[in-house]
């Protein structure tokens, strides 16, 4: 197919909710991603935090040939093989008190799950959300999610056990829990709310709060887990455990698979039947996580999403100190937001012209999401190709 066709047909029949770029992607290898024209452009948005071991790398690619021929599907209800393996893996990684597994195949579905066992522990309804988070678009973590953008039509479908209180104020959530209060939910870097970092000593305190209240506190790791940060865990960089913990994304190297990993107690009141999926837990996918676990092990990926992070950040905030558009830069790994005073939507297009795909975060913070495995000279030439862009931006908003 060339581009013209594939685009005719996407454009034709695929569901119009989602923002399409003019870029069609066939080829992807580490940080470096290919159009259909052999144009090549360095991925900084890795499929929204996707592809945190970068596009195809062998292992995973290995893994997933060799389980394709083995053994695609199989039930839950069924012992597997890989599955035993990933949740062995999975079990020297996650924080040690939460050992028992719910495996799915998203971001959107890990949450379902732990807002579920939140609620059948505690024999409690309300749940604590924050003001400008993110869990997913399906009905119950749609719920939890705070943009109205992305719930107000469904307003009336929404739960109303529901409540939002500001990020970042710990006493807002000690304020907003009542007797009906099952759980907390909370990103610990807010990811689509525009990379906004937990501030000091507030995750701490929320911690201890949900403890004296007997609420559950639930870290939604979609976006921030499995090393994007700089630590395995983002709770990490504040020595905070969650008592349930959301992961996706990242975690199949590609392949769709998450997780709802909870306190054995929490996910043990979730009785047979009442919570499953028939894809979760499926051992091609299984396969694919094993291996991207041990590629971020054995390569050391949260000791190079830290380092690099912080020298990226250095040079960008060197570009916020030159270009008056540019407001903040902020972030923890490679899990970073340059903020503008200004709509940045014909920077990411004047980019992709230019061969580097963004993301955005909102209508003014650029987003950096590469995967750890980029290299710091891509990032070097990443700046290069955006530096001229902004400076365009400074010459037409000279009075923001
Ligand atoms: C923090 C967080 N939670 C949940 C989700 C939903 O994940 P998915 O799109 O896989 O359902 C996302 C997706 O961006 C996310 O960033």
């Amino acid at each position: 197919m060339n581009e013209a066709q594939i685009k005719a047909s996407e454009d034709a029949y695929l569901a119009r909710v989602y923002q399409k770029f003019p870029v069609t992607i066939v080829k992807g290898k580490g940080a470096t991603v290919w159009d259909v024209n052999g144009k090549e452009y360095i991925d900084c948005m890795s499929s929204y935090g996707v592809s945190l071991v970068g596009h195809c790398h062998p292992k995973v690619v290995a893994a997933i040939k060799e389980q394709s021929e083995k053994l695609i599907s199989c039930h839950s209800s069924y012992y597997n093989d890989k599955r035993a393996e990933l949740l062995l893996k999975l079990e020297k990684i996650v924080p040690k008190k939460l050992n028992k597994v719910f495996l799915c195949n998203s971001g959107a579905e890990s949450v379902e799950c732990a807002l579920k066992a939140a609620v059948k522990y505690t024999g409690k309804t309300e749940i604590i959300s924050m003001m400008r988070g993110f869990h997913g678009k399906t009905l119950g973590a749609l719920s939890a999610t705070y943009n109205l953008k992305y719930r107000g039509a469904f307003q009336q479908l929404m739960d109303q056990n529901f409540k939002f209180v500001p990020f970042g104020k710990a006493e807002k959530v000690y304020e907003a829990i009542t007797e009906k209060t099952a759980a907390v939910i909370v990103e610990p870097v807010q990811g689509e709310g525009g990379i906004h970092v937990a501030p000091e000593g507030y995750l701490e305190e929320v911690r201890k709060i949900c403890n004296e209240k007997n609420v559950i506190l639930i870290f939604d790791e979609v976006q921030t887990g499995f090393g994007r940060t700089g630590k395995m865990w983002a709770g990490e960089h504040w020595g905070v455990t969650p008592d349930v913990m959301c992961v996706a994304k990242s975690m199949g190297g590609g392949m769709p698979i998450g997780a709802t990993i909870a306190k054995e107690e929490i996910m043990d009141s979730l009785e047979v039947g009442e919570h499953s999926s028939t894809f979760g837990g499926n051992p091609l996918a299984c396969a694919a996580a094993c291996a991207t676990i041990d590629v971020i092990v054995e390569e050391k990926l949260t000791e190079r999403a830290r380092s690099l992070g912080e020298r990226f950040k250095k040079i960008l905030q060197e570009m916020v100190e030159s270009h008056h558009v540019l407001r903040e830069v902020r972030g923890l790994g490679l899990m970073i937001g340059l903020e503008s005073r200004t709509f940045i939507g014909d920077v990411l297009l004047k980019a992709i012209e230019k061969g580097l795909l963004l993301l955005y975060s909102g209508k003014n913070i650029i987003r950096f999401q590469p995967p750890l495995v980029i290299e710091m000279g891509q990032l070097e030439k990443a700046v290069k190709i955006l530096d001229p862009i902004i400076a365009e931006e400074d010459k037409k908003n000279l009075n923001v």
